[in-house]
């Protein structure tokens, strides 16, 4: 098991909604990882379709607040669904196929979170 997806306080951005739907996506991508591989479809599913969902809620509220950084952080979110999309559809059902896809959404999201959702949270500090 890796511990790619332990949440930590440093991630919370204060936005109550945001941060639920972070803690969602670490429970989804925990849920993957200890899935049978017979099942990490339906799992890689439901992780692409809750990313969407919460990119949308974060970019409306990123537009409301007139955030400057909009367009490159909407990029940064396009760019995350084209790779996931390539690797649900390459996705074979071995272990290490979903290991891998645990290992790249876990530092992404991590990264993500950390970086530039953080930038967000501070601008509208
Ligand atoms: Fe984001
Ligand atoms: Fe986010």
């Amino acid at each position: 098991m890796t511990n790619y997806f332990k949440w930590k306080s440093d991630f919370l951005t204060g936005n109550l909604k945001v941060d639920g739907q972070h803690q969602y996506l670490f429970k989804l991508a925990n849920h993957l990882q200890e899935s049978e591989v017979s099942e990490c479809r339906t799992v890689i599913m439901e992780l692409y379709r809750y990313t969407r969902v919460h990119f949308s809620a974060e970019e409306e509220l990123m537009s409301l607040s007139k955030y400057p950084l909009l367009k490159d952080h909407i990029k940064l979110h396009e760019n995350l669904i084209t790779i996931l999309n390539d690797l649900s559809s390459q996705f074979e059902e071995t272990t290490e196929s979903r290991d891998d896809l645990v290992a790249f959404f876990g530092n992404w999201i991590v990264n993500h979170i950390l970086n530039e959702d953080l930038r967000f949270a501070n601008f509208i500090e």
